[in-house]
């Protein structure tokens, strides 16, 4: 069985569906710790499904880096095989990325590498282009540079917004990293 920690800033609905995959004891992960950057909303789902929680508060630091070192310190406590983040605002100080890499994941809401950042949906809206997609990458020290594992292309449609085009992003975010996490439990995909 996999042991993912997750990483969340906000909502956390893409946790959600993956602590509802994680439920089916046929799912070859399990949901060890969820951890946010800030008191997240999202932590409430963990809390729902037993799942411990922590914050490690990015603004009680004074530093990127010396939050980075008691996220590393927080995360090595738990131990965890795979690291996903699923909605962390956060670049992740290269300490973590040292002592965690390639056993770290995100998802971006944009086919990667188009439109990294804070701001893929939104850029993509604002770059005027028909298409855009959801992607899951492996961590490195760059802003969404690292190797994609999974993507999908998904359509802007004409009097698209943000929220309603991040609404049919996020659905496939979901849908792929329950695979590539599924995919990697079973050894079937790097990084581990
Ligand atoms: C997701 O779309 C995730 O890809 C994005 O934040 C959203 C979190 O939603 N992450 C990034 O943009 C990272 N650059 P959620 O909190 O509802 O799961």
């Amino acid at each position: 069985m996999l042991k993912v920690a997750v990483l969340i800033s906000g909502t956390g609905s893409n946790l959600r569906a993956l602590l509802e995959a994680a439920a089916d004891p046929s799912y070859p992960a399990e949901i060890i710790a969820v951890g946010a950057d800030r008191d997240a909303a999202g932590l409430a789902h963990a809390e729902e499904f037993g799942v411990p929680t922590f914050v490690v508060p990015f603004a009680a630091h004074e530093s990127r880096e010396a939050w980075g070192r008691e996220l590393t310190a927080r995360l090595a406590e738990i131990e965890p095989d795979l690291v996903v983040l699923s909605g962390l605002m956060r670049l992740l100080p290269h300490g973590v990325v040292e002592r965690f890499a390639p056993n770290i994941i995100n998802t971006h809401p944009a086919y990667l590498p188009e439109f990294p950042g804070a701001h893929g949906v939104r850029d993509a809206l604002a770059a005027g282009v028909d298409q855009t997609g959801a992607s899951v990458i492996v961590v490195d020290d760059g802003v969404d540079t690292g190797p994609i594992v999974a993507q999908e292309r998904i359509p802007v449609l004409p009097g698209d917004t943000e929220e309603t085009l991040h609404d049919r992003i996020k659905p496939v975010e979901r849908r792929l990293l329950i695979d590539v996490v599924r995919r990697i439990a079973t050894g079937d995909l790097p990084p581990r």
